[in-house]
């Protein structure tokens, strides 16, 4: 068994390629993660063939997982997921906003969608209301700025005392919409196969589950650990 690049009481973290480390653990909950995109214009490990880093990594699933939750851009083609076994059957996606509605091209871009497969989670008392579309406070706030009218019910996330977009990874994701997800969908583990800077990780470890993440570039696993152990979370904004 690959020896871990780093381990605490909740977070462990390898540094290395999915598709051999996957095989090889214990997943017991939940598998949240963001692949490389099939549309990526940003040079990541596996960027020059998604595809079939996809294909492989979904044929390395391990059978105990219950559930998986890909995320993708609102203009990632999402047959690109035709590859997820058919022992995890689609359950729903989620819009995850975290921009006022803006073009990309001719393309309209709001943000993410949050693609779930496997079984429905179980029910419990503060999640009985699963929101249809995720904003960030941020966003919200946006909105308003712009006289959008059309205010959505969400879960108010904590906010994490950091700006995202000044890490060094190109393409670190929203914290509060990962805090959603794993609220939602998990209950005692995350599994984040793909995990970047480690934002899954992050919400999984404020949320009391144990987490797991695989990244292959070393640089953004010491990332990652140093985010965890800034662990200053704000419920405001
Ligand atoms: C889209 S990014 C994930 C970003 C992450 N959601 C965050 O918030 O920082 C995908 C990551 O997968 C990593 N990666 C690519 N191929 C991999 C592989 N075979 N095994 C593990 N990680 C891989 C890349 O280095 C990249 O950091």
């Amino acid at each position: 068994m690959i020896k871990p690049y780093y381990k605490d009481k909740w977070v462990t973290i390898y540094n290395g390629d999915c598709r051999e480390i996957l095989p090889e653990l214990e997943v017991t909950d939940v598998i949240i993660t963001d692949p490389i995109w099939p549309n990526t214009t940003i040079k990541l490990a596996g960027s020059e063939r998604p595809y079939s880093l996809f294909r492989e990594f979904c044929s390395r699933i391990p059978k105990t997982t219950k559930r998986l939750i890909i995320q993708l851009g609102c203009d990632s083609d999402p047959r690109f997921l035709r590859t997820i076994p058919s022992w995890l059957p689609y359950l729903r996606s989620c819009s995850l906003e975290y921009t006022i509605p803006s073009y990309k091209g001719n393309v309209l871009n709001t943000g993410d969608f949050a693609f779930v497969f496997g079984q429905a989670p179980q029910w419990q008392k503060d999640r009985q209301l699963m929101p249809g579309i995720c904003r960030s406070n941020y966003v919200e706030k946006l909105f308003q700025k712009h006289n959008f009218t059309h205010h959505i019910h969400e879960r108010r996330a904590p906010a994490a005392k950091e700006v995202i977009d000044s890490l060094p990874h190109p393409c670190t994701r929203r914290l509060q919409h990962l805090y959603w997800l794993v609220h939602f969908f998990s209950d005692i583990q995350v599994v984040d196969p793909f995990m970047g800077s480690g934002t899954t990780l992050i919400a999984a470890k404020y949320l009391n589950r144990k987490a797991i993440g695989i990244e292959i570039e070393e640089k953004y696993c010491g990332l990652a650990v140093k985010r965890l152990s800034q662990e200053v979370f704000d419920l405001g904004l």
